[in-house]
């Protein structure tokens, strides 16, 4: 079609198989926005460089602003005959302003371009990803704050191990999304590079100026290395890892919210609009929300693993290989924006059943421990004190039999050292008081722990 870019030096058009594979515009077309913003940019350097006179400046970024707004109301779309995004624009531009429309590609390839334009997507969907984030945490806070006092039993190996504040535990899945914020934050620094100047690799020798352009579009700074500029994929490879990782993360909050809505756990009740039924099944309520979670973050680890393996052998600088690099970030950004504020809506309306928390917290001898940690108090060493409370525990598990039902007749024969005041410490409620020390699941620490977190979000 005529609005190819490289028709010169080609007998005839490219076949329809080549055209078919080859296109990259039905998902790229996302990028308008950024390509023209980088657009505007090169207009004004090459007009610095004496390369657009005044008056052709003026109508190049007219043009490119009345582009802009036709993109953005559907007025101008991309067609079939489009390769990708830069083409379809291309043509938008010779449509407005004849020939002029092909000064704007001096000095400049679709391979600084495209490198260009994926940094700036990327930098400001991270931003959207960001505060979905947020929502989340803010969900998941606030709950918290209810549950501070709230004692559950909490697990390792999915065994009742010790009980926790329910609070405590919403806070646990906070600090990964906090230190998701920061990665994304730490992220935005080295993605904040320009490539605009490298061309299709080597700079250019019209005198282009990309600190200019790279101040512009918001940039720290330009490249360093024009081969580098349009072979650097890293800002899409850590941008996926951590999508990748908050997948996980969310999988993870995930696959307990299945758990805590089940019938044998029976601890959280999912608001109706959050939950969803059975076609044929009437008595139905799925956690789907939550299976989803879990579900998705195969996509985004999928997305990680496909840019890694498409990067590792390629040869420096730009390959078609590399045009496969943005359909696994628009994926895991569009995964995330559908995903993050239904969990969020999940999470911030559930009902937490604190009976059955109650209730559940001791057990399975959870206040086992605090026997052990009596014992080592009277001066027993540790290593003696969880012998004597393991033949505690075997003798109650044979009865059937709590803790604290043990006779003081009974306690004297496990051990000597056991006597009938070690049933103080048989409560949840002093098991929790207890944990004082920064980072421990009693009150004290849970509520400071909270505000820590909520000032860490203050800053976002
Ligand atoms: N659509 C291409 C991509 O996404 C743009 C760069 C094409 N450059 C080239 N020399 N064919 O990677």
């Amino acid at each position: 079609g005529p609005t190819r870019l490289w028709g010169g030096r080609f007998a005839g058009g490219p076949a329809d198989a080549l055209a078919r594979l080859s296109v990259s515009v039905h998902f790229d077309w996302r990028l308008a926005p950024y390509d023209i913003a980088a657009s505007r940019a090169h207009a004004r350097v090459l007009a610095g460089a004496g390369l657009l006179d005044a008056d052709e400046l003026g109508r190049m970024l007219a043009a490119l602003d009345d582009l802009e707004s036709a993109c953005a109301a559907g007025d101008f779309r991309p067609t079939i005959e489009d390769e990708d995004v830069h083409t379809a624009l291309e043509r938008g531009l010779l449509e407005r302003l004849g020939s002029l429309g092909g000064k704007l590609r001096a000095g400049r390839s679709r391979n600084d371009q495209v490198a260009t334009d994926l940094r700036l997507y990327l930098r400001e969907h991270a931003r959207f990803v960001a505060s979905a984030v947020v929502e989340l945490a803010d969900a998941l806070m606030e709950q918290a704050g209810r549950h501070i006092d709230t004692p559950a039993p909490g697990l390792t190996h999915v065994q009742h191990a010790q009980p926790v504040s329910f609070g405590h535990w919403l806070l646990a899945h906070v600090q990964p999304l906090l230190r998701d914020l920061e990665r994304l934050r730490d992220w935005d620094e080295r993605a904040a590079i320009s490539p605009l100047g490298s061309g299709a690799l080597a700079g250019s020798s019209l005198p282009l100026d990309p600190a200019a352009v790279a101040k512009e579009l918001g940039f720290k700074a330009p490249v360093q290395n024009s081969m580098d500029g349009v072979s650097d994929r890293d800002f899409v490879a850590e941008f996926l890892f951590i999508t990748s990782l908050l997948g996980v993360h969310l999988s993870r909050l995930g696959e307990e919210v299945v758990l805590w809505t089940s019938t044998e756990f029976g601890w959280v009740i999912l608001d109706d609009a959050f939950a969803t039924g059975s076609s044929i099944m009437p008595q139905k309520k799925n956690a789907d929300i939550a299976e989803l979670a879990r579900g998705k973050a195969g996509r985004l680890i999928g997305g990680l693993v496909a840019v890694l393996t498409m990067l590792k052998g390629l040869p420096l600088t730009y390959d078609r290989d590399m045009q496969e690099d943005k359909e696994p970030v628009f994926d895991a950004v569009d995964t995330l924006q559908l995903l993050l504020p239904a969990l969020a809506g999940m999470i911030s309306t559930m009902t937490v059943r604190v009976d059955k928390l109650a209730a559940a917290a001791p057990v399975g001898f959870s206040l086992a421990t605090e026997v052990a940690d009596w014992l080592v108090r009277k001066g027993i060493p540790f290593r003696d004190a969880h012998e004597i409370t393991g033949s505690l525990v075997a003798l109650c598990a044979a009865r059937e039999c709590e803790l604290e039902d043990v006779s003081d007749e009974d306690l004297k024969t496990v051990s000597e050292h056991l006597d009938p005041t070690v049933r103080q410490v048989l409560s949840v409620r002093s098991a929790l008081a207890g944990r004082t020390t920064p980072g421990s699941t009693g009150p004290g620490p849970v509520a400071d722990q909270l505000q820590i977190a909520s000032d860490k979000l203050d800053g976002w």
